[in-house]
């Protein structure tokens, strides 16, 4: 089996330095509601043809929002990621994003690190995703965090033509 990533206690809001010299700090926290238009942004930009609509963001909000983390830098939110508490000891992370102009400075790996320490701390023994195949950043975060393929490639799996590869991560 292999190990979640270091035990890491969580506890928000966690404050981060900036992401370069003279940039604000950052906070991990859970959302709120005013967040909601900054991850609707975050959502239509990264999947124009497909973002979640602003009502199921909202009813998110009010059935998953221990699970929904941001992190802000008190002007704009640079990314969120949206999990769902573990039932039976399973966990799904239902999505993730970073904001264009932040990736590649390891703000999802913060993202997906905090929120695997909250499921872990809740009691998750497995933790569950899918992944667009081609999306290579989005598959080698997961596999250094530890995931794996689970399972062949579902084909269609969001419809017509729109395969995932389901990866899984177990302690
Ligand atoms: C996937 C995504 C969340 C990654 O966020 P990010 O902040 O850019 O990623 P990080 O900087 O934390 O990088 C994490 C890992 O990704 C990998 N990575 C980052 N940029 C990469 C690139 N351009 N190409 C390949 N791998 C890359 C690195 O291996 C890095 O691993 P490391 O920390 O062990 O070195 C971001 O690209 C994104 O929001 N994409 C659009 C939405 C999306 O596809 N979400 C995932 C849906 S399943």
């Amino acid at each position: 089996m292999i190990p979640l990533p270091e035990e890491h206690v969580p506890s928000w809001p966690r404050t981060l330095a900036g992401d370069g010299p003279g940039k604000a700090s950052r906070q991990i926290r859970k959302a709120v509601e005013a967040d909601l238009p900054e991850v609707l942004r975050l959502d239509r930009e990264a999947f124009p043809d497909g973002p979640y609509p602003y009502f199921v963001l909202r009813q998110f909000l009010d059935a998953l929002g221990d699970h929904l983390l941001v992190m802000d830098d008190g002007d704009r939110l640079h990314g969120y990621v949206l999990a769902t508490p573990p039932h039976h000891a399973s966990s799904w992370i239902l999505s993730l994003i970073v904001g264009h102009e932040r990736r590649g400075n390891g703000v999802g790996r913060e993202l997906m690190t905090e929120m695997l320490g909250l499921l872990r701390a809740e009691g998750a023994a497995e933790i569950m995703l899918t992944v667009d195949p081609a999306n290579e950043t989005a598959v080698m975060l997961y596999h250094h965090l530890g995931f794996s393929p689970w399972g062949p490639l579902q084909e269609d799996y969001l419809g017509p033509g729109e395969a995932r590869l389901r990866m899984r991560l177990a302690s």
